[in-house]
């Protein structure tokens, strides 16, 4: 099958001569979810303006489902639904009618049946006769979205879609997303927020200076990033570590021993390790463990 989205060796410069892309060559493959991250004007919106057609790049290709975005533009966005990072909501108009324009507008038949099927799925059903200035703002992502999907693209971008979104409503979010990818439809979204990646990301891109400096499934990099650390906080301090923990891959701080445990050997170092500690009267007082995070290996390579 094809891909979704081939992007081969795009730049761009903007005219007043900023570089904001270099050389990106990226696939998105049909029906994941892909998480652009990046932080602010590593090149995000400038990717996506460029595969949505709304800015012109200045050199290679980008096809979606095989279709140029220049060439078969026409094809090429109706395959697109686009929800930017900047919404204008402040219309008199109704829900309903919004999308059905929408959906028009890319020459598709009128269907009650699939405008409501996706208004239930954004909660926005019984908004749907109350004029889009009438709504919460989380209501008017929602919209955003729903309008993005009028005309049944099988691609949504979301450039940013929890920016300023409570904690509740992210989760609402998420979970909306995840049904979309469920229905086929596969999602690109650009996010600040690590935490969004790592829950709902199939794929990974990370982005800085217009570059992009690692794509990769997620599971693997948090393989990589892999070992957790155990913090032992001590009833007493210590100054120096015990001879027979020095063996170990451990840190002492004060009060705390910074165990950073090795997968490979974890079954059989951790018992031996809590006899040493009986052995040398190191008391433990609380035991904290830590997962490394999508952040840790963010924070590793931007500072590069
Ligand atoms: N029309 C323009 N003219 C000149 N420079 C621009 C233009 N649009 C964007 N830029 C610059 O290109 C760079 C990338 O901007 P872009 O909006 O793609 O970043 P982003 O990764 O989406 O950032 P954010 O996380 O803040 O949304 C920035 O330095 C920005 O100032
Ligand atoms: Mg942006």
């Amino acid at each position: 099958m094809s891909e979704a989205i081939e992007i081969n060796n795009v730049n761009k410069v903007y005219s007043n001569g900023f570089v904001a892309l270099k050389e990106i060559n990226l696939k998105i493959h049909s029906g994941e979810i892909f998480a652009l991250l990046g932080p602010n004007g590593a090149g995000k919106s400038t990717l996506i303006n460029i595969i949505c057609g709304l800015t012109k790049k200045n050199t290679g290709d980008v096809s979606i489902f095989d279709f140029d975005n220049e060439k078969s533009y026409k094809q090429a966005r109706s395959l697109i639904g686009l929800v930017p990072q900047e919404i204008a909501t402040d219309s008199f108009e109704k829900v309903i009618n919004t999308i059905r324009f929408t959906r028009g507008l890319f020459n598709k038949p009128n269907s009650d049946k699939y405008i409501e099927s996706i208004l239930k799925k954004l909660s926005l059903w019984e908004k749907k006769d109350q004029q889009i200035r009438t709504l919460s703002g989380g209501m008017k992502r929602r919209l955003m979205i729903a309008k993005a999907l009028s005309h049944e693209p099988k691609i949504l971008f979301l450039d940013e879609p929890t920016a300023g979104v409570d904690v509740d409503l992210r989760k609402s979010m998420w979970e909306q997303i995840i049904k979309l990818k469920q229905l086929g439809v596969t999602i690109v979204l650009t996010t600040h927020y690590i935490e969004e990646a790592e829950k709902i990301a199939d794929r990974i891109g990370i982005i800085d200076k217009g570059k992009i400096i690692l794509v990769e499934d997620k599971r693997d990099i948090l393989k990589k990033l892999g070992n957790r650390k155990i913090i032992f906080s001590l009833a007493n301090e210590i100054n120096e570590l015990p001879k027979s923990l020095k063996h170990f891959d451990i840190s002492v701080d004060k009060n705390k021993l910074i165990y950073f445990i090795d997968k490979a050997n974890e079954e059989k170092e951790l018992p031996k390790l809590i006899k040493d500690f009986a052995h040398n009267s190191i008391e433990v007082s609380n035991i904290e463990i830590k997962e490394n995070t999508l952040e840790d290996i963010f924070i590793e390579l931007v500072k590069k």
